[in-house]
């Protein structure tokens, strides 16, 4: 049984470092600069802005008071990194004001990928108009989207995930086939072993019968 075991190993293996190579990353995303043009709470001289992503917890950036100002960071900053990926998942990530009275306004909200950050140095640019326009950087996720990065990454994650499938048809079938040829090839040698026995069976039975039957005429002719 050694010879499907090591097939099935061998498999598996190409399989998981095809199709995962960058699933063990974890990629830190930081705020590199932003410059709000607007605050939606007017009663309030400064706006008090956070950033968050859907089950991460909330950063504030506490330095971005004014409009019109690009305030930069250099990324080591407490409250930094604002996020970070494991494996190519997006997040649902925002910019939003802090209301004290009503719910917080939204500057904008939107999905933030890791093939976003095209650039070499793992840049993404978001711009709304006259809302903001800010800048994050994630060098390490240029790795984990690979050769990605200048496709559109729903079509990508669409193919990739095709050729996961096919993967998996091919491992399968293969699987089967060489269950079924061992199948095949144990049920064969029991039955030569079980016709050899018969035969064997067969031809003890005939010397017997011949014995009797020369026992007989022995008989017949001594009587
Ligand atoms: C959120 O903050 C709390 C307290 O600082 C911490 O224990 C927790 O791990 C944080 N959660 C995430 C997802 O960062
Ligand atoms: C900021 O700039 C926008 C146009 O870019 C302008 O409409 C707005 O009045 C400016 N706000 C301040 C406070 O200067
Ligand atoms: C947004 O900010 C980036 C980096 O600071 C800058 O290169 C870009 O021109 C800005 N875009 C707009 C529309 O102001």
């Amino acid at each position: 049984m050694s010879p499907p075991h090591s097939l099935l190993l061998l498999f598996s293996s190409m399989f998981f470092f095809t199709y995962f190579p960058g699933l063990v990353v974890s990629a830190d995303v930081t705020l590199s600069s932003i410059e709000i043009y607007t605050t939606h709470e007017w009663l309030k001289a400064t706006p008090s802005l956070y950033f968050q992503c859907k089950g991460d917890n909330k950063t504030e950036l506490l330095d971005v008071k004014e409009t019109n100002v690009s305030y930069t960071f250099k990324g080591e900053e407490s409250w930094q990194p604002l996020t970070n990926f494991f494996g190519k998942k997006c997040k649902r990530c925002g910019v939003y004001e802090e209301n004290k009275i009503l719910y917080d306004d939204v500057f904008d909200e939107w999905e933030l990928c890791p093939s976003d950050f095209t650039t070499p140095d793992g840049r993404y640019i978001h711009f709304k108009e006259k809302e903001f326009n800010a800048s994050f950087l994630c060098p390490d996720c240029l790795p984990i989207s690979g050769v990605s990065v200048s496709a559109p990454p729903s079509k990508n994650q669409y193919q990739s995930k095709k050729g996961m499938h096919g993967a998996v048809i091919v491992l399968l079938t293969i699987l089967v086939l060489a269950i079924l040829t061992l199948a095949i090839l144990v049920i064969y040698k029991y039955w030569q072993k079980k016709k050899r026995e018969q035969d064997q069976a067969r031809f003890m039975k005939l010397f017997e019968d011949g014995d009797d039957i020369e026992d007989e005429l022995g008989l017949g002719t001594i009587i």
